[in-house]
């Protein structure tokens, strides 16, 4: 859907040369990655600092307008902002599609980012370190929260964030945030600190507090405008566009390019990028297009791959797949909830693409400052819920509007996720067209509804009598919140797009991130992530630290 090409315009870029040779285009390289997420991001960085001769692949176009991203409204013209570089455009992304940035239905049956930064490029910019105890209860030996303490310190270190991103210091739309600090802190026990604060030991158990997001100077940062830009400096790193893979190229257990789709009417379908002797593939894709990348190079589910073998989707012969059915098993979403608040002393405020209010869109412009600094979030909070020996991770973000039904000034809404620890699982599967499709089997398992509702209802208990839950009974017991969050309306059984965990560490990769049955193919992304506490995007890129600390570590 886009042309193929270089990824240039203002950025210093080592320009790749599409000469074609016999069956490899170009050079071959020592890592192949298929994917800008933030995990493809900091892989090709720290591969490309190592000495590799990188390549990054990305289906998608451009996003900031730095990376020559022009999708924006009217008033900010004359800018060098794009839509995605206003981080108070966020919400926008699920009513305009102008810029192309999320994924087609002929790539992807999911809202997800389809462009450089992959879902950083479109997401709310929410960067929160998940609790230490995530890394000791759900993943294995060597990825435990003392293995974790040098990726952690990187991912610090190199992408900014900030709580408070008004570049004139202020604290904007904080009548909500009084209001749920006086709810949750005041009443509920709820301890009110720096979000990101303690990184060693690092808890996200009754906090409560001002969002942090990884914005920079009032406008969205993220690997795209930290990571990348080092890897664009090296001249050993290239990154291509508008490159959708196809699958991989193996020889039984050794990954040797990967078969790119020609969208310009080339004489030939598809071109292939190879890698040297002794190189490595890392599929980088998403946890819904990750699974499908291994799917249709021969690696999965018999069954699947059986289906996708007629469509004559998969090139290795059947005596060569991999067949495995932990690819695309278990993925994971949080369930979502919204309740609506009122209170007398709340102002709601609804942000707008075109239309936004004169005096914000000036601050903005003037200053990088007001509400469009930041996405419409202002307290998150998090807890915990014991069920016998299990431990469920529950999060609230309070955001700055009504929802659906409720818009009367006045009105927030709390979105509450079921996070860590939950039972339910989906799977990703494939259409009869051989594309990814997610689903999500929320509250398969009572008990993750009871934990959600068990939270709501200790949160409710501590109610003020000046904020009042508008599209649920604030006297509901566990058993009808537990009803009421398992049944499908607008406010409940939402997805959040956070998925993960459908190629996990120790079925679908090993401790490595190596592909199980395959000698130099690797999944580096939110694939091989457990469902953590916290949104994924900063967990993700630690992850992706650690991956290239141990595959790196293979060379020795
Ligand atoms: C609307 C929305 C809001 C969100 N809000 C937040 C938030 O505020 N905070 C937070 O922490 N998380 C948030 N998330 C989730 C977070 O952005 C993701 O968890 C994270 O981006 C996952 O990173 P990843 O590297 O695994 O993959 P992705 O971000 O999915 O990136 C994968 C990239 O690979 C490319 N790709 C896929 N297949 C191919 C192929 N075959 N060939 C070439 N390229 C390919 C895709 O085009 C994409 O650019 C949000 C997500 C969405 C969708
Ligand atoms: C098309 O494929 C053939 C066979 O692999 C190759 O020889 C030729 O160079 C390719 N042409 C282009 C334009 O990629
Ligand atoms: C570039 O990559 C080549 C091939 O791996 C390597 O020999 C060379 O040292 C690299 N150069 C730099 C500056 O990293
Ligand atoms: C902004 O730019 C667009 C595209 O160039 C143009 O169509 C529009 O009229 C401009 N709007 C204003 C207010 O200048
Ligand atoms: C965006 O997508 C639409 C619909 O698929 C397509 O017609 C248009 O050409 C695309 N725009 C760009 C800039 O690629
Ligand atoms: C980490 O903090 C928890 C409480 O939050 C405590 O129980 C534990 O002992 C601490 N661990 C270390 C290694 O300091
Ligand atoms: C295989 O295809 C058939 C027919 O489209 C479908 O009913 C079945 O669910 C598919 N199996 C899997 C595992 O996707
Ligand atoms: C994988 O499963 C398919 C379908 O059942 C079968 O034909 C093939 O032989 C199997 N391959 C291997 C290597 O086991
Ligand atoms: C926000 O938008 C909704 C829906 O368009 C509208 O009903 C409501 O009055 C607006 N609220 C404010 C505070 O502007
Ligand atoms: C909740 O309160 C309402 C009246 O305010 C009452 O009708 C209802 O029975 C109560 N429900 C429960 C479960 O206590």
């Amino acid at each position: 859907m886009f042309g193929l090409k270089v990824l240039s315009a203002v950025l210093p870029i080592a320009i790749l040369e599409l000469t074609v040779s016999a069956a490899c285009s170009g050079d071959a390289w020592d890592v192949i990655i298929v994917g800008s997420g933030p995990a493809g991001i900091v892989v090709a960085d720290r591969m490309s600092e190592a000495g590799k001769k990188t390549l990054i692949l990305e289906q998608g176009g451009p996003s900031y307008f730095a990376t020559g991203g022009r999708a924006r409204p009217d008033w900010l013209n004359g800018t060098e902002l794009s839509r995605v570089d206003v981080p108070g455009l966020y919400k926008s992304i699920f009513s305009n599609s102008d810029g192309n940035l999320t994924c087609p239905p002929e790539w992807l049956n999911s809202f997800q980012g389809c462009t450089v930064g992959g879902s950083t490029a479109i997401n709310a910019g929410l960067f929160f370190q998940p609790p230490a105890s995530d890394w000791d209860r759900y993943f294995p030996d060597g990825w435990k929260n003392a293995d974790m303490q040098r990726a952690i310190q990187k991912v610090r270190e190199k992408q900014t964030s900030t709580d408070n991103p008004s570049q004139d210091g202020k604290r904007y739309l904080q009548s909500g945030y009084e209001a749920a600090k006086q709810w949750l802190v005041d009443g509920a026990g709820f301890k009110e600190v720096g979000l990101n604060d303690g990184p060693q030991n690092h808890t996200k158990s009754k906090v409560f507090g001002h969002p942090v997001f990884n914005y920079e100077g009032g406008q969205r940062s993220g690997p795209v405008k930290t990571y990348l830009q080092s890897a664009l400096a090296r001249e050993n790193f290239s990154f291509m566009t508008g490159a959708r893979v196809l699958r991989v190229s193996r020889e039984v257990d050794t990954a040797i390019g990967v078969e790119v789709e020609n969208s310009d009417g080339g004489v030939n379908a598809t071109t292939e990028h190879c890698v040297t002797d002794g190189g490595r593939i890392i599929v980088s894709a998403g946890a819904i297009l990750s699974p499908q990348v291994l799917m249709w190079s021969g690696i999965g589910d018999a069954e699947i791959l059986t289906n996708i073998s007629s469509l004559g989707l998969i090139k290795t012969p059947s005596q060569d797949w991999i067949n495995n059915t932990a690819v695309g098993d278990k993925v994971f979403d949080n369930p979502n909830t919204f309740i609506e608040l009122y209170s007398d002393s709340i102002a709601s405020y609804n942000y707008s693409y075109s239309d936004s209010r004169p005096e914000d869109r000036d601050l903005y412009l003037q200053s990088r400052s007001g509400p469009y600094s930041f996405a419409s979030e202002t307290s998150a909070f998090w807890d915990i819920i014991q069920q016998d020996e299990d431990l469920v991770g529950v999060q609230g973000t309070i955001d700055s509007s009504g929802f659906q039904d409720y818009f009367e000034d006045g009105t927030i809404t709390l979105n509450v996720y079921g996070t860590s620890g939950l039972r339910s699982f989906g799977r990703v599967g494939l259409d009869a067209k051989g594309i990814a499709l997610p689903t999500s089997n929320f509250y398969a398992d009572k008990r993750d509804a009871q934990a959600v509702a068990t939270f709501i209802h200790n949160i409710f208990a501590a109610l003020p009598s000046t904020l009042k839950p508008l599209n649920i009974a604030q006297n509901s017991t566990v058993d009808d919140l537990t009803t009421w969050v398992s049944t499908y309306s607008p406010y409940t059984m939402g997805n959040v797009q956070h998925w993960s965990s459908s190629c996990r560490l120790e079925s679908c990769v090993d401790v490595d991130a190596k592909v199980i049955g395959m000698k130099n193919l690797f999944v580096v992304d939110a694939s091989i992530s457990a469902p953590l506490t916290t949104n994924p995007a900063m967990g993700t890129m630690i992850i992706a630290e650690r991956a290239v600390e141990r595959i790196l570590a293979l060379d020795a």
